[in-house]
């Protein structure tokens, strides 16, 4: 017998313009870094109050670029959440330097800015904070720390592009501003991901560090234009541009991003009515007075003693998918070896790791398998206390 098809946790929105924008590009005969990422880099500054932006081929390579950039290297300390993605802390461990968990807000579950300043030890050198799941961070109060102990700020938006705080869209500050386009995120261009700079000033040192540490002139020779002159291996770089066939559908999906995130909206409000009352659960931004959120990601935070195990079974067996997104860092095998046993260090972190479960939430997303999610969050929740008394 066929298997009932799950809804999935995310689904990326592909259409028809998107497939074409794409196949021209494949058809034009340059398919790498070229004039269509110029475009979209374009594009993208504007999105961001036109401060200078690279393309680049992962939310993790602009993590990269943005923490060398920013001079993070051995013996430096780089303060972060432990309620994040691995790459978070992982591109810390690629320069050298050392992670420095602070927790997390129980309420937010943002990096908590009070636990930030307690983090601060001479050899702190950066702050990068993560807006989780979409919801943007202090950054007034983690800004202002910042500015009184002299550290740079580079925000993890991965998960945040089209979100905004104070009015403003996240990456129009002041701060080094990291996105990711992975499927699953607000828009896609397959792998990639954006660096918003704090100056155009580091743009050609960027540049280059995004390209094998080659001068960007010397780089066209690839292309057979220019042939002349030798091009010169003056820093230490990476290989992290973007195609022109990513930013292709980079900016034909740019064109519905509001939609994209319209849509995130109205699902999360469709949730947050829904389940807000709801025993045993924690949904996130139940007050309307926050900063709109990119919804990313949709947690439910279940009680103590709710089995999430049981939970995400019983979920799957009413047709829905559900995920851990993410399990708190210092937890984790490699970081355990690395920073020693931490555990107790960061109880929200920890509990928001332990029974925390994401929920489906894409802009494709249907009316029908909205309240589908809805009564199987419900279902599963009485079958779980059920099993729970009668244990
Ligand atoms: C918070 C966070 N940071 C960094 C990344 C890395 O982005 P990418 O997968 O594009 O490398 C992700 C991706 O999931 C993320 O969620």
């Amino acid at each position: 017998m066929k298997k009932p098809s799950l809804i999935p946790l995310s689904r990326p929105s592909i259409s028809n313009a998107d497939i074409a924008a794409v196949s021209a590009v494949l058809r034009s005969g340059w398919l790498t870094m070229g004039p269509v990422a110029a475009e979209f880099e374009n594009k993208l500054s504007q999105s961001v109050g036109r401060r200078p932006v690279l393309a680049v081929s992962s939310g993790t390579a602009a993590l990269h670029l943005a923490l060398t950039l920013a001079g993070v290297g051995k013996n430096d300390e780089v303060i972060t959440t432990p309620m994040t993605f691995a790459a978070t802390a992982n591109v810390i461990l690629m320069t050298g330097a050392r992670p420095i968990f602070a927790d997390i807000d129980p309420e937010t579950w943002n990096i908590d800015p009070a636990k930030i300043e307690q983090a601060i030890t001479e050899r702190t050198k950066v702050i990068m904070p993560v807006h989780f799941a979409g919801r943007p961070c202090d950054m007034e109060k983690i800004n202002s720390i910042a500015a009184r102990h002299k550290l740079k700020v580079i925000e993890d938006a991965a998960q945040a592009f089209g979100a905004s705080y104070q009015g403003k869209s996240i990456g129009s500050g002041e701060n080094f501003v990291c996105f990711s386009f992975h499927p699953m995120k607000e828009i896609t261009t397959i792998e990639g991901g954006a660096l918003v700079l704090p100056g155009a000033d580091l743009l050609p040192l960027a540049k280059r560090i995004r390209f094998h540490g080659i001068e960007k002139d010397a780089w066209k020779t690839f292309k057979g234009v220019q042939t002349d002159i030798p091009y010169d291996v003056s820093v230490l770089g990476y290989k992290y541009n973007m195609s022109d066939v990513s930013a292709a559908l980079g900016l034909s999906q740019l064109k519905r991003e509001r939609s994209f995130f319209k849509k995130r909206g109205e699902i999360a409000r469709a949730y947050i009515a829904a389940l807000k009352s709801v025993e045993g659960i924690t949904v996130p931004m139940k007050d309307s007075a926050q900063p709109p959120s990119s919804w990313n990601l949709f947690h439910i935070l279940l009680d103590d003693g709710i089995s999430r195990r049981d939970f995400m079974a019983a979920l799957k067996q009413n047709g829905v998918a559900s995920g851990i997104y993410y399990r708190a860092l210092h937890q984790t095998t490699l970081y355990k070896n690395l920073l020693g046993d931490l555990d107790g260090k960061f109880p929200n972190a920890e509990r928001f790791s332990g029974q925390a479960t994401a929920i489906p939430i894409f802009p494709e997303m249907t009316e029908n398998e909205i309240d589908t999610v809805v009564n199987a969050v419900k279902k599963a929740l009485r079958r779980v206390k059920e099993s729970c008394v009668s244990k």
